[in-house]
């Protein structure tokens, strides 16, 4: 690829979804970017930028976009922050929202398992739940993902993934193609939505608690404080982030700070956030 053709894919990638392409990633542009130019008729990457300069073609830009985001992920995700969850950041919320109700996000949910390990977690908590009302919205910035997402079918593979084996008798259902249906009563707790955390994203409304795991990685230094920012506007005051472990705020934003003691959990500078766990301990 010649040096006008990948400037063109960086700064599209940057000004879209904030990923930064290195000059060593540019393999990934070709191999993931030749399918895009097939399914569009189109000869291959040269030809992709030269239509995107001429005209604007809002899907075969966001094909690119799409084709170019990372997808990774898994039930259970590093375990750790469900632990929290479960363990410090629920019993929290439980003595400190008489409204008895709560709404997480989990931002950049890629194809669904992160809120959907949310929701089993909620499910299988439910005696010391009841009453309660959780909101639950899952966004991510790819249409294709989220489809996928909805529709709550995973292969043998992605179930094998993190989900203990009860939860997978539990919660799902296998198909005659063998892959595994996510129950309604799981699928029913989460809403997703379109949603780029480059964009004004004040349409979701407030939180209590945010995933924001394993994103921010891709962006470069003011793109990950921008986004601190946007989620600081989106959180309660006394509302908790959770990031993916190779993240942090430290360095970057001042939206945020650490807590002693609990690793990749983050809360608003003048929050009056503890975590139960914590606070049981200094007693
Ligand atoms: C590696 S996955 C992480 C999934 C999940 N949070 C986890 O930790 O397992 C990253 C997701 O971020 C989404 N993403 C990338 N840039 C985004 C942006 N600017 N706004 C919203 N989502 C974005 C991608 O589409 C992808 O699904």
């Amino acid at each position: 690829m010649n040096d006008f053709d990948y400037k063109f894919f960086e700064d599209l990638l940057k000004r879209e979804s904030g990923l930064i392409i290195t000059p060593e990633k540019v393999y990934l542009l070709e191999s993931r970017l030749m399918p895009v130019a097939s399914k569009f008729g189109l000869a291959g990457l040269a030809a992709i930028a030269a239509k995107l300069r001429l005209q604007k073609d809002t899907e075969l830009q966001c094909a690119v976009v799409e084709a170019m985001t990372t997808n990774e992920t898994s039930f259970f995700r590093d375990n750790s922050p469900f632990q929290k969850l479960k363990s410090d950041i629920l019993p929290y919320f439980l003595n400190n929202r008489p409204t008895k109700s709560l709404r997480i996000w989990s931002a950049a949910c890629s194809s669904g398992q992160e809120p959907y390990s949310i929701a089993m977690l909620l499910r299988e908590m439910a005696p010391q739940l009841a009453g309660w009302r959780f909101d639950i919205v899952a966004t991510d910035l790819s249409n294709d993902i989220l489809a996928q997402a909805k529709s709550g079918i995973y292969t043998q593979f992605e179930v094998q993934r993190g989900l203990p084996i009860q939860m997978l008798v539990k919660y799902f259902t296998q198909q005659a193609d063998s892959r595994w249906q996510i129950k309604d009563e799981i699928r029913d707790m989460v809403t997703f939505r379109t949603a780029n955390l480059l964009q004004d994203v004040s349409l979701l409304g407030q939180f209590d608690i945010v995933f924001c795991r394993n994103v921010l990685i891709y962006f470069d230094v003011p793109t990950k404080a921008k986004v601190l920012g946007t989620i600081k506007n989106q959180i309660k005051s006394d509302g908790v982030l959770l990031l993916g472990g190779a993240e942090t705020v430290l360095g970057i934003s001042d939206s945020f700070k650490s807590l002693p003691n609990t690793k990749g959990l983050y809360v608003r500078q003048d929050s009056t956030f503890a975590p139960v766990a914590a606070v049981s301990v200094q007693k």
